[in-house]
């Protein structure tokens, strides 16, 4: 990684946090019929320590949407470019991002799973951050507020980058 970094939240304290959410989560799916649908591409490694956490029952699909392309700031259109192929009438869906910033790309989804007719969605981030928020969504489940700065690691990219790093760090894009 070129640049200046500073680490926000190192391995352990993302691990010690997945797992304390991995518990609330099945607390509360408990006897339900739970979908867990990853937002590609961000959320994939989010998903992928969560769901392995869990200790109820669930299916996964993935559902991927595109707001920001090759910007650092979201566009507020929103591409869906891949849809859930399990039925989800019915289920009880669980949305799992790596970053609400905007809010634009959650607000659009929840209008596309309450047409699909879901029992119940509720929205798991891993960063939840506020700075930016235009659109009214409630993040059911989050990993850590965040104020500002632009992330990656831990499933967050630049231009594609930096996803695969077990931490997240502040990019300095001066
Ligand atoms: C990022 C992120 C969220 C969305 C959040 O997706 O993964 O889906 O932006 O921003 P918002 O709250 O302002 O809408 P992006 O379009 O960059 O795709 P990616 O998941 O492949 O990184």
């Amino acid at each position: 990684m070129t640049g200046k970094q500073d680490i926000l939240l190192s391995k352990k304290r993302i691990d010690d946090r997945v797992k304390e959410l991995a518990k609330e989560i099945s607390l509360h799916y408990k006897d339900k019929n739970l979908v867990v649908v990853g937002i590609l591409n961000g959320a994939f490694i989010f998903l992928s320590d969560l769901v392995r956490s869990m200790s109820v029952e669930h299916r996964i699909d993935f559902i991927r949407v595109s707001s920001y392309g090759k910007n650092t700031s979201s566009s507020g259109i929103i591409q869906l470019t891949k849809d859930v192929e399990l039925e989800v009438k019915g289920q009880d869906v669980l949305l799992v991002e790596d970053i609400v910033d905007t809010g634009n790309t959650l607000s659009w989804l929840q209008t596309h799973f309450a047409d699909k007719e879901v029992a119940s969605l509720k929205i798991c981030s891993f960063i939840n951050k506020k700075e930016r928020r235009v659109a009214d969504v409630e993040v059911d489940y989050y990993g850590f507020d965040v104020d500002k700065g632009f992330l990656v690691g831990y499933g967050l990219d630049y231009n594609e980058q930096y996803r695969y790093l077990p931490h997240v760090s502040e990019l300095n894009l001066d």
